[in-house]
């Protein structure tokens, strides 16, 4: 079998604050095929963009990469040096930032920044980097004619667009899109996914798509990695995440969504997430857990596969076949 695009291994990334390190990202693992769309969902604070940011090398102060491994295409991201890390960086793994309405340098136009995107990665002309900004633009469904424009002249769904073009521009393989659609109305979201979808078959591109939306990552994932105060505690393929799901979390996340599969009867898991200083020794979720038992509370479940590329964190995973933890 050909090596997967990104392979992803007992990362962990933290924050050093006064009060301890918040664990934002600890020790998650998972494989990314070249192609392949992977949703990472769960709720706000369990480390969804900390993770973007530690796969990239771009972790903020107070923050560090403190182990693990971030293969891509071969190579360990972890071990480049910074120099190493800006070649990399838009040439090979690229990111749409959440919120991209901030991340477009307001005092810029929006053309010229999508082009010093490329004049950094490309040995070419500043003409050639003209044509090709304006072509992206035109992909992405910019009239090119707007290149000339601030970012504040573009509606919210043409900024996202804008940042879209930036981000495939330089032609990564892989790209996180950081709640792409999350700021955007209905309509306009539905078109940015199904622009993202099309590039993505286009540059046969390797995808990371974190939202906390789940009817997205129904719509545009073909696996799906469901977070938990930084942990990944479930990874399989998107169906197999909708209609066979054996974590308790899982489950109960995509029974508190009203239009979702199998969600005829509404779940609210109980509680909120731990702190990331002191989460819950043992599984972090047994406090918030419907069938937590004594081993819950002292042993962190290994993340196993417990199928064909069905991942899961849980004792009691062979439990939930078939049975309703959440009635
Ligand atoms: N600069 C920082 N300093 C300290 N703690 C941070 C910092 N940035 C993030 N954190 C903490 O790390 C944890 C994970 O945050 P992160 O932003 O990755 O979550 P998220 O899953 O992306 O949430 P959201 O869905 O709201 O975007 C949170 O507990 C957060 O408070
Ligand atoms: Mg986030």
């Amino acid at each position: 079998m050909a090596k997967p695009m990104l392979e992803v291994k007992d990362l962990k990334a933290h924050f050093f604050i006064e009060a301890g390190s918040v664990k934002a990202v600890d020790g998650i693992s998972f494989t990314l095929e070249r192609g392949e769309t992977m949703g990472l969902a769960g709720e706000s604070g369990c480390g969804k963009s900390t993770t973007a940011y530690a796969i990239l090398q771009l972790m903020p102060y107070p923050g560090k990469v403190v182990e693990g491994e971030v293969i891509l295409d071969g190579i360990d991201l972890v071990q480049r040096s910074p120099e190493e890390m800006r070649k990399i960086r838009w040439k090979e793994i690229s990111i749409c930032f959440q919120g991209a309405m901030n991340a477009l340098n307001p005092v810029l136009r929006i053309g010229d920044q999508i082009m010093e995107a490329i004049l950094l990665h490309e040995d070419i002309s500043q003409d050639d980097a003209r044509r090709k900004m304006e072509d992206m633009l035109e992909t992405v469904g910019v009239d090119p004619t707007r290149a000339d424009n601030y970012p504040h002249e573009f509606s919210g769904g043409m900024k996202q667009r804008a940042m879209i073009a930036m981000a495939l521009v330089t032609e990564p393989k892989v790209i996180i899109a950081d709640e792409p659609t999350t700021a955007l109305d209905v309509t306009v979201e539905a078109q940015v996914l199904k622009l993202i979808q099309s590039l993505q078959k286009k540059y046969n591109l390797s995808v990371i798509m974190i939202t906390h939306d789940l009817a997205t990552i129904a719509e545009a994932c073909d696996r799906v990695a469901i977070m938990y105060a930084g942990k990944i505690i479930e990874y399989a393929d998107v169906v197999t995440i909708f209609k066979e799901r054996l974590h308790p979390y899982t489950e109960g996340l995509i029974r508190s969504v009203p239009s979702l599969l199998g969600s005829d009867h509404l779940v609210s898991v109980p509680g909120s997430p731990p702190g990331l200083v002191f989460p819950p020794e043992g599984c972090r979720f047994h406090p918030r857990c419907p069938i937590a038992s004594e081993v819950c509370l002292q042993k962190e479940p290994v993340f196993r596969e417990i199928r064909k590329k069905h991942f899961i964190a849980c004792h009691h995973a062979e439990q939930m076949w078939g049975k309703d933890v959440w009635k």
